[in-house]
């Protein structure tokens, strides 16, 4: 049954105003039409908790063929979340040699450099960009220490996950899709010469480990780590920005992290200020599906092949799971956030976002607890990843 179509006053997420702040939207939608048909794109938004969490955790829904109809293209690199189940879970299962818990306990004093080695680069200086000096190079100084890279290649990796990070966002037009497609062509080529050289020289680190799985080819397993960069490296360099502006507006709340973020490794969920931040601010907003077969969703019946986006900004402010759905409450507890998606694509950096992100912001707030936003940052208009632009620091 279709229901009414989104008010003309309310700016559509996908127009200019709406990817700005697209929040508006997704109330009416939770408000009113659940599971919303859109005949102009001939997609269905999912918008409650429920929808997007049964969905994510459905075989019904494809995954493998809702990437292929976000990006319309068929040479994007193998990876975990280009295959459907049961073939997903061999590609999944080598992943976690590089990013599950136990490679990354084997970096623990690893994380904590990085997070010197960007923090001390702020001694003696009373304002600063939160991208440029402290997120971006803490997400280089992580993907460094993840991927083994010698200071020399530096440089190298930190252009080239630049330009592979275009291919986040699905609007971003024939131009980007072809620059961020020849960017990863040139990532892997960059990857798989440098694990030739770990290889050749007796190297023995998580990507090594990985890059020896005989469950995997060697371009799956490059597949894995384009996959990582495109969606790990600008939400990662993001962090800090949502934390500035989410917790800097209210007086000693930033301050409070000194105290909140235990030190050490935090794989916990529940009561988390990293999954507060993710829910909050859900840089990746949604995410495809598409339908095996005729299937009940939300009280909705969806045909076969239906394109369906899963709104999980929308679910992450659904006010049916989360109470005061838009405050940041640091102890918020459970805390069932979708920004890391759900069942079995559930996001296989989590773990490395939250502790890493959990010990830079720890970190921060123990350096400069004074720390204030100058002027106001604007919200980007790209659709994926949602990201503060130009965002400065009084540091104290
Ligand atoms: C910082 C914030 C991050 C957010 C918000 C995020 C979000 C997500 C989401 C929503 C998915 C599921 C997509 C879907 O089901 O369609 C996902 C999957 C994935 N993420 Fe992340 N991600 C983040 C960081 C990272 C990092 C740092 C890495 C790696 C270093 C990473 C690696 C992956 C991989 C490999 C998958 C695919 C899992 C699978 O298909 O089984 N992510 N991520």
């Amino acid at each position: 049954m279709l229901k009414a179509t989104l008010p003309a006053h309310v700016p559509h997420p996908f127009s200019p105003a709406g990817r700005v702040n697209p929040y508006p939207a997704y109330a009416w939608f939770r408000e009113n039409d659940q599971v919303h048909f859109e005949k102009f794109s001939g997609w269905w938004f999912v918008a409650s908790h429920a929808g997007c969490a049964s969905a994510l955790a459905d075989a019904c829904f494809s995954a493998s063929l809702g990437q292929q109809e976000r990006t319309r293209e068929d040479d994007l690199p193998a990876s975990m979340l280009m295959s459907d189940p049961p073939d997903h879970a061999r590609l999944r299962g080598p992943g976690a040699l590089l990013l599950g818990p136990a490679a990354l306990r084997a970096q623990t004093g690893g994380l904590g450099d990085a997070v010197s080695g960007v923090l001390d680069g702020l001694a003696g200086r009373d304002e600063a960009d939160t991208t440029a000096d402290i997120g971006e190079p803490f997400a280089v100084e992580v993907f460094t220490r993840l991927l083994a890279l010698d200071a020399g290649q530096v440089p190298a990796f930190t252009s080239l996950a630049r330009r592979v990070s275009v291919n986040l966002d699905p609007m971003g037009g024939p131009e980007a899709g072809q620059a961020g497609r020849a960017a990863v062509a040139e990532f892997s080529a960059f990857m798989d010469h440098h694990i030739q050289v770990l290889q050749a020289a007796g190297v023995d680190c998580p990507l090594v480990h990985l890059a020896a799985d005989p469950r995997l080819t060697r371009g799956e397993m490059l597949g894995i780590l384009s996959l990582s960069v495109v969606g790990g490296f600008l939400p990662l360099a993001d962090l800090v920005s949502h934390a500035v502006h989410w917790l800097t507006p209210v007086p000693g709340l930033f301050a409070s992290l000194r105290e909140e973020i235990p030190d050490g490794p935090a794989t916990n969920r529940d009561g988390g200020v990293v999954d507060e931040l993710m829910r909050l601010s859900t840089p990746i907003p949604f995410t495809a599906r598409v339908t095996r077969q005729e299937t009940e969703l939300d009280g909705m019946l969806l045909p076969a092949s239906a394109r369906v986006l899963l709104v999980i900004a929308s679910a992450n402010r659904d006010a049916a799971v989360f109470e005061r759905p838009d405050e940041f409450d640091p102890r918020r507890s459970p805390n069932p956030h979708l920004a890391f998606g759900g069942g079995p694509h559930l996001c296989l950096g989590a773990p490395l976002v939250r502790w890493a992100g959990g010990a830079l912001l720890r970190e921060l707030a123990i350096r400069f607890p004074g720390l204030r936003q100058l002027g106001k940052a604007d919200w980007n208009n790209a659709m994926v990843p949602r990201r503060l632009l130009g965002q400065r620091l009084q540091l104290r």
